[in-house]
């Protein structure tokens, strides 16, 4: 097979109507973070068990057609001995990787960030394709301030974002593109949607001069949101109607998929978010779609409560939730489909 086909069908299983894509790719640190609230100890065994019970949601592939996960995940074993990224696939999720080490300060441009993990980055994802990865996941981390993010950040980090790109599809693995622009702040959604423009404007111009077949790609993306702090909030007739706006401004019409994080807005806003911009938009040049981590675990995690007793109960909250952010994807879902 060459290396386009295999981009190709990697796509084509990854974007399917009425599905979207699961975040389980927590970095050790930050699942802590997650457990911490339901009294859970972060251990090999507890990471193990959690994303067991996970990927092993009966018809949880209805409405997820790929899961991200976390390097120490790809080598790990079911309850029955089945290695976690076979179990996705025997659910009809494709499993994926993200390959990014996390952000450090970019020197000279306070305030601002950029992401570690490009070196050996190739060599790493053949390894990762051998565990069965078929695509991977690289974040960028946007700080909103008032002089944040520079304009050095804007292009260091979409030079970097091109640079893995471009590596992933040399190795037939599709690169899912994260430039987030975080929600924390007290800017207004204007300041939001000028950050997010100019980032995406960056981003989409690298990876053109990196040479990236933007149609084996996938963009990850913040919804156009205010600040978590800012005193107006916005509806999500709103949020699409200004999300929908920056993307049609910044992001080519060959990309495929546009598969947002939720990013801290509750598992019900994300879920509304989406639906409005669906519901108020249809027939976009891509697909709008979800790849959640917070807003598709939350309640499942603290269902579980790490006990082995709460297992089946916790994997309904989680089918429940991935069928109404699947619902969201053609504009379905309603706020009474909650109860
Ligand atoms: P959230 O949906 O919790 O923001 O996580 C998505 C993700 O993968 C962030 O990198």
């Amino acid at each position: 097979m060459s290396i386009q086909t295999e981009l190709q069908s990697t796509i084509e299983d990854m974007v399917q109507k009425g599905k979207g894509i699961l975040a389980a790719d927590e970095s050790n640190p930050t699942i802590a973070k997650r457990f911490k609230p339901i009294g859970v100890e972060s251990t090999e065994e507890s990471r193990r068990s959690w994303r067991n019970l996970l990927l092993g949601t009966e018809g949880l592939g209805d409405y997820i057609s790929a899961v991200i996960l976390f390097e120490e995940t790809l080598a790990q074993k079911a309850d029955d001995g089945l290695p976690l990224p076979k179990l996705a696939q025997n659910n009809g999720i494709v499993p994926g990787i993200k390959v990014d080490k996390g952000t450090i300060p970019l020197v000279n441009s306070e305030g601002d960030l950029i992401t570690q993990g490009l070196d050996g980055l190739a060599e790493r994802l053949k390894t990762y394709k051998e565990q069965g990865a078929r695509f991977a996941k690289w974040r960028e981390v946007y700080p909103v301030g008032q002089h944040n993010p520079k304009p050095l950040a804007v292009e260091a980090n979409a030079e970097v974002l091109a640079r893995y790109a471009a590596i992933c599809q040399s190795v037939g693995i599709v690169p899912i593109v994260e430039p987030e622009v975080l929600i924390d702040g007290d800017h207004t959604i204007e300041r939001c949607f000028d950050v997010i423009e100019r980032v995406q404007l960056a981003v989409y111009r690298a990876l053109q001069r990196y040479h990236v077949t933007l149609e084996h790609t996938i963009l990850k993306p913040s919804m156009v949101t205010p600040g978590k702090d800012c005193s107006d909030k916005a509806s999500p007739h709103e949020v699409a109607e200004w999300t929908v706006r920056v993307l049609r401004r910044s992001v080519p019409a060959a990309v495929p998929s546009i598969n947002f994080l939720s990013g801290g807005q509750t598992d019900e806003e994300a879920t509304a978010n989406l639906n409005a911009m669906n519901l108020m938009f249809p027939g976009q040049p891509w697909e709008l779609s979800f790849s959640y981590g917070r807003a598709l675990q939350h309640a499942a995690l603290h269902t579980w409560q790490g006990r082995q007793e709460n297992r089946g109960s916790s994997q309904a909250v989680l089918l429940k939730r991935a069928r109404l952010n699947g619902a969201a994807r053609d504009g379905r879902y309603s706020a009474e489909m909650e109860a």
